[in-house]
Parts: C-alpha cells; sequence; structure tokens
C-alpha cells in the first residue's frame, strides 16, 4: 500500500477537526449543527481512512474512543499534586465559621475575599493529565495520592475532549472533575439491567464509579457518563491566577461546566447561591449533594494552605440528607382517584432534605415483596424533589421477628368494592364506579362529551355537589331539583335552568355512549362502539361470561375481566338500576333492520386479505348484522381464510367450522 498523500493527510486532519467540533456542540453546548448522520457520515469517512492508512491513527483521533482490551487489573498511577478532600459544613454557622477562619488566616479585609461557589457533584472524582494539548494519562482520585489508571475508560466519555481545543495548547494541564451520570439515564441503565437481570445500581454516583472503574472498557463506553471540571492540578505553559480564570480557560480548552458557578463578593452571597442551589437542586439533571465554596485566588490559597489532606481554602457546604432511617408504624393502602390501590408505610416522622416526612409510598404489592417491608421494620427512606418519599430498604440486621407482614386486601378500603389486578399489571384497582375516592373523576368523565355529555357541567361544579353531599354517585345527578342546585356557589336560576334542561338531554344516550359513560376499565369509545354492536344492549353486555366477552374481534382478556368484573360489582348494578329510576333510558341498539345473508352471524378471520384490511373486513361484517371473534369454537359460522392463515384455520378444521375464501367472502357480502 502507497502511503497517503498529502490531500489524504490534509483531509484526515480537517475530518478530525470537523468530529471534534460537532462533538464539543453537542456533548458541552447542548447544541448541534449537524444531523446524526451527517455526523456519522464524517465519522465513518475517517475511520475508513484510518483503516486504509493505519499509520495515520493517532491517540487523539475521535475514531479512539473505542475502549481497548480488557485489562488483567488496573496500574496505579501517582497524582503530580495530591488530590485533596474537602473539609465539610453542615450549617450556615458551620460555613460562617469556616468564613472566619478564611479571614483571621489570610490576614486580609473581608472585603478583599471572593469566593468562588459551584456545585459539589456526586460522582467519582478523576483526573486527566493533557500533554502539549493531547489526553494521555487518565485516573482516578484513589486515596488522593495515588488513584487507578483509567486512560482507556476515560477516553470513551465524550465530554472528556481527546485533544484540547485552541490553537496554542499548554506543555502540560491537569484538569479535575467529576464522572457523574444523569438521573434520567441512570433510571434508564438501571431498568435495562432490570430486565438483563443484572444488579441494579443503588444510585447514579455508584453507577459512575462502577463504570468507569471497569477493566472492560468497552463496558465503560456503553454507560451515559459525562464528566464536570471543577478544578486543576499542575499546569505549565499557560498562567492562571485564580479559580475563576482557571475554569474559564477550561471552558476554552472545551470542558463542559456546570451552569452554577458564580463568584461572590460576601459571606451573603454565598449564603444566598447555597439557597438557590437548594432549590434548583431537585430540577438538576444530574445530582448534587452540595456547594463547594472556593477562594477564588490562587496566591490566597496558597497562603491559607492545607491542614491533613484538606485545604484551608475550601468547604463543601453539605445539603440535607435526602435519606433517612426510620420505623415502619403501619402500612395502609390509599386509593386514588383513578382508583389505583397504593401501599403506604407509615413512619416515625423524620426529617428529610429539610423536611418532615411521616409516610413513604410502597408503590405496589410487587414492590413490598421485593423490598420485603413489614410492619415495624426499620427501613430507609428517600425524599427526591417534590415526589412523595419512597422507602428505599429495609435494614434486616434490625429486626427483632415482631414484624408484621403485608397483605393486599381484596377489597377497596373505601367503598368495600372488589379490587382487581389485571394480568400483567402491577396495580390493583377499585371497580367502584362511584367509590368516593373516583368520585370527582368518574363524574367528570360520566358527563363529558362523548359520554352521556351533560353541557355546562364542569369540574368544580360537580366537586362541589359532591363535597357538600348532594350527590355521591352518577344516578344522583337524575334525582336533582333546582332547589339543590341553587345551593351552588354563584347559582342563578337561569343557569340552574340550563343545567336542569343538559341533564334531562342525556336520558337518552346512545349505547355506545352509555357505556363508555360508565369509566369501565380500558374501554375507551372505540371498544364502547365495539361493545355496543356486538351485544346490543346494556343488560345483555352485562350478562356476558369472560370467554363470551374475548370472542369478540379486539376484546382480550385484560378487557373481559375488567367488564365483567365492573357488571359483577352489587355496588354497580345498583346505580344502574338507579339511573334507571332517574328517567335514563337503557337503549336496544339494533342489528341491521334489513335481515343480511350474514346477520348474527360469527366470523373468525385468519391470513392476508387482498381487497380489505382485516379493520375494514371487520367493519363490514359488524355493519351487516355479523360478528367477528379472535378465536374459533364450535359456535363460529365462517372462518375467512386468506393467504397464509395461522392457527385458526387448523381449529377449523379439526371442529369441522365452514372455511370461506376470500372470494366465497365476497360473494356472501355481495361486493
Ligand atoms: S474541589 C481541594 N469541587 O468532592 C479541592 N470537589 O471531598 C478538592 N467534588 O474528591 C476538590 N464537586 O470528588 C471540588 N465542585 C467541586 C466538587 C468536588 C464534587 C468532590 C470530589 C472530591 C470531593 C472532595
Amino acid at each position: 500500500m502507497s502511503p497517503p498523500d498529502k490531500k489524504t493527510i490534509d483531509r484526515v486532519n480537517s475530518l478530525r477537526e470537523q468530529i471534534n467540533h460537532h462533538n464539543y456542540l453537542y456533548y458541552i453546548l447542548d447544541n448541534p449543527e449537524v444531523s446524526d448522520a451527517e455526523y456519522d457520515r464524517l465519522f465513518d469517512e475517517l475511520t475508513e481512512l484510518e483503516k486504509k492508512y493505519p499509520e495515520l491513527v493517532s491517540p487523539d483521533s475521535p475514531t479512539q474512543r473505542v475502549g481497548a482490551a480488557p485489562l488483567e487489573e488496573f496500574k496505579t498511577v501517582r497524582h503530580s499534586l495530591s488530590m485533596l478532600s474537602l473539609n465539610k459544613a453542615t450549617s450556615e454557622v458551620e460555613f460562617l465559621d469556616f468564613n472566619r477562619r478564611v479571614l483571621e488566616l489570610s490576614g486580609v479585609g473581608d472585603e478583599k475575599i471572593k469566593y468562588a461557589v459551584e456545585p459539589k457533584f456526586d460522582g467519582l472524582a478523576v483526573e486527566i493529565v493533557y500533554r502539549r494539548g493531547v489526553f494521555a494519562v487518565g485516573s482516578t482520585r484513589g486515596d488522593g495520592v495515588v488513584g487507578e489508571d483509567v486512560t482507556q475508560n476515560l477516553k470513551t466519555v465524550k465530554t472528556i475532549p481527546l485533544k484540547l481545543l485552541g490553537k496554542s495548547p499548554p506543555d502540560l494541564l491537569e484538569v479535575r472533575g467529576e464522572v457523574i451520570i444523569n438521573k434520567e439515564d441512570f433510571a434508564k441503565l438501571n431498568r435495562q439491567r432490570e430486565k438483563e437481570g443484572e444488579e441494579l445500581f443503588a444510585n447514579p454516583r455508584n453507577a459512575a464509579a462502577g463504570s468507569v472503574r471497569q477493566l472492560d472498557s468497552k463496558i465503560t463506553k456503553s454507560r451515559p457518563l459525562s464528566m464536570f471540571v471543577y478544578g486543576i492540578g499542575r499546569v505549565e505553559g499557560v498562567k492562571l491566577s485564580n479559580h475563576r480564570e482557571s475554569m474559564q480557560y477550561l471552558k476554552e480548552m472545551g470542558f463542559k461546566l456546570s451552569q452554577y458557578v458564580e463568584l461572590c463578593d460576601t459571606a451573603e452571597q454565598v449564603k444566598d447561591f447555597y439557597d438557590k442551589l437548594l432549590i434548583a437542586r431537585d430540577k438538576l439533571p444530574y445530582e448534587i449533594d452540595g456547594m463547594v465554596v472556593k477562594v477564588n485566588e490562587f496566591a490566597l490559597q496558597e497562603k491559607l494552605g492545607e491542614l491533613s489532606r484538606s485545604p484551608r481554602w475550601a468547604v463543601a457546604w453539605k445539603f440535607p440528607p435526602q435519606q433517612e432511617t426510620t420505623k415502619v408504624k403501619d402500612i395502609i393502602v390509599s386509593v386514588g382517584r383513578t382508583g389505583a390501590l397504593t401501599p403506604v408505610a407509615l413512619l416515625e416522622p423524620v426529617r428529610v432534605g429539610g423536611v418532615e416526612v411521616s409516610r413513604a409510598t410502597l408503590h405496589n404489592e410487587d414492590e413490598v415483596k421485593k423490598k420485603d417491608v413489614r410492619v415495624g421494620d426499620t427501613v430507609i427512606i428517600q425524599r427526591a424533589g417534590d415526589v412523595i418519599p419512597e422507602v428505599v430498604k429495609v435494614i434486616e440486621s434490625k429486626r427483632t421477628g415482631k414484624e408484621k407482614k403485608f397483605v393486599m386486601p381484596d377489597k377497596c378500603p373505601v367503598c368495600g368494592s372488589k379490587v382487581e389486578r389485571p394480568e400483567g399489571e402491577a396495580i390493583h384497582r377499585c371497580t367502584g364506579i362511584a367509590c368516593p375516592a373516583q368520585i370527582k373523576e368518574n363524574m367528570a368523565h360520566f358527563v363529558s362529551k362523548g359520554a352521556m355529555d351533560m353541557d355546562g357541567l364542569g369540574y368544580r361544579f360537580l366537586e362541589q355537589m359532591i363535597d357538600k353531599k348532594i350527590i355521591s354517585d352518577q344516578a344522583d345527578l337524575y334525582f336533582l331539583k333546582k332547589d339543590d342546585i341553587m345551593q351552588m356557589d354563584r347559582m342563578g336560576d337561569k343557569l340552574a335552568l340550563n343545567l336542569l334542561d343538559a341533564i334531562d338531554k342525556s336520558r337518552n344516550p346512545t349505547l355506545t355512549n352509555l357505556i363508555f359513560a360508565l369509566g369501565i376499565r380500558n374501554v375507551g369509545y372505540h371498544i364502547a362502539g365495539v361493545l355496543a354492536k356486538n351485544f346490543h344492549s346494556l343488560d345483555n353486555l352485562a350478562r356476558q361470561s369472560k370467554e363470551e366477552l374475548t370472542q369478540v374481534y379486539e376484546i382480550g382478556p385484560i378487557l373481559a375481566e375488567s367488564i365483567y368484573n365492573f357488571f359483577h360489582n352489587p355496588k354497580n348494578l345498583k346505580i344502574l338500576e338507579k339511573m334507571k329510576k332517574g328517567g335514563v333510558k337503557f337503549p336496544t341498539e339494533k342489528a341491521p333492520a334489513k335481515a343480511t345473508p350474514i346477520s348474527g352471524k360469527t366470523f373468525v378471520l385468519t391470513g392476508g386479505l387482498d381487497s380489505f384490511t382485516r379493520d375494514e373486513a371487520t367493519k363490514i361484517i359488524e355493519d351487516m348484522g355479523g360478528r367477528v371473534s379472535s378465536s374459533v369454537s364450535k359456535k363460529t359460522d365462517f372462518v375467512l381464510v386468506g393467504k397464509d392463515p395461522g392457527s385458526k384455520y387448523d381449529n377449523a378444521l379439526k371442529l369441522g367450522v365452514k372455511t370461506i375464501n376470500e372470494e366465497e367472502f365476497r360473494k356472501l357480502i355481495r361486493k
């Protein structure tokens, strides 16, 4: 192979520059300029050229983020300047103590001290050494003096440049920062691990640390890592005189900085920043556990020096912990507005992240079982943002043997209706249409368009009626008198009459609207229509067994179960009776007036058809008074067999059910 010519070399360099630039825009600035496809084209072209001319491959080429062969063990790296740890402050008083010491020791007036403030990232501390602008060695902090050589791994992290930006790189630059995983990526990673049966990471910090400390860098590459820089080690060839300036410099070199870095002139400003960051904390996409306050001027830092491996010029002002230990006093079940039953742990109150917590969600039955939370257990709870605190885990060593296991009730704790847990779902639900926990939502659905369509009855009105106990279920609406309505706030004669009129008009629903209005789980408007077409009346629908329901095309076992459960809840039936008494007409949707050759016949479809989609064929059959079922039984009249039929065809032959092809079907429907 001939050596590369100048044109090729120039092209390789230009490609690298373009790719580095796009990487920077994408990963650091979150502001890409080209599509992924375009980026891939550049990358592929470079890969091809490097394959053709291996002598052109260089360690700072963007193609080198691939991960290398697994290591037996990590080599160690001695940091040329120790990576110190930080003293902590956990209150304003402790921070003010730090501030006072800084002022005393530095001997300058307090107007002279500037503090650089930034988040304390919760990840893994690393150092990267750049020689003449090129990534040379990457290491973990380790014990601060000696760390592990994770060069190959860190090279796979996209927010770490392999080559510094800018035309004149310094001879030496040691960059320090924290490798992290975003909260959202962390959740995704754990979901994936759960699916694959792998052990879950406890938190984003562990996930980040575990991902960097991998002997196989291909694994590191597959993890969504990024790095925020927060400091420098040794530097040669550039003069930096304070923290702020060095951060600005790192930014220009292509590193990622938190948007929350500021310079404060006074201790009060630091406190304000703390308050601001504490509020911003939950909205940040990554985890932070406090803020770091650093004396800005390097000269002053030096003067202040360090004491037992921690600098006297910096402090980590930690946020209140968001995890705490407490005891489970009881486990109750709360019923949500949609009827979902959630087990909730009642706790001995503790302060978590500055807020008193006395209950924590256990999500669902499977979670309680998985975490094995029992009444009397000592547990770790966690609070993140505005979300309800949750139980993280049980401290089993604190068990006395007197703890009581939790059992999910089979009746709704609010209304006593039967509870259902559809197959494949994690949530138990109450089947009561007028369950007080759900009545407001169910009622709003009941009166809405497509359901009973009571114009003018808004949520606020219904809520008031329910709160004032004027109505307690859907049927009560049909017994309202003008005087009842007049009790509402801001009600007038005319409005009251309009509402009564709207209620009256709704007494003649179509069957589809009526079925939809009942709010049976998973029965949307379309399915309500399918049920109406197939069963012709509410009474008939209510009589069907689960098996009969699943005979209908589009009705699967989960839907059949919820329909069945609805009509086998005596409370629901009572309300339907009451509705009738209130004057609601339960319509009968007749089979098509004209008898057609397929009225009342049941079809099963299998295989592909030429001139109809399956849905079209279904619609034709239903419009002509027939029914489409999803499985073949002795009751099936025709199995319509298309191309490449499935097992339904075999079943038809086995059961001796009549099969017809598309041609015969067309004759039957005369199309
Ligand atoms: S400065 C001498 N800044 O905290 C100063 N550290 O307890 C040394 N950390 O190992 C570190 N965010 O992992 C600094 N903005 C930040 C930081 C930060 C997180 C971690 C870092 C370090 C530990 C020190």
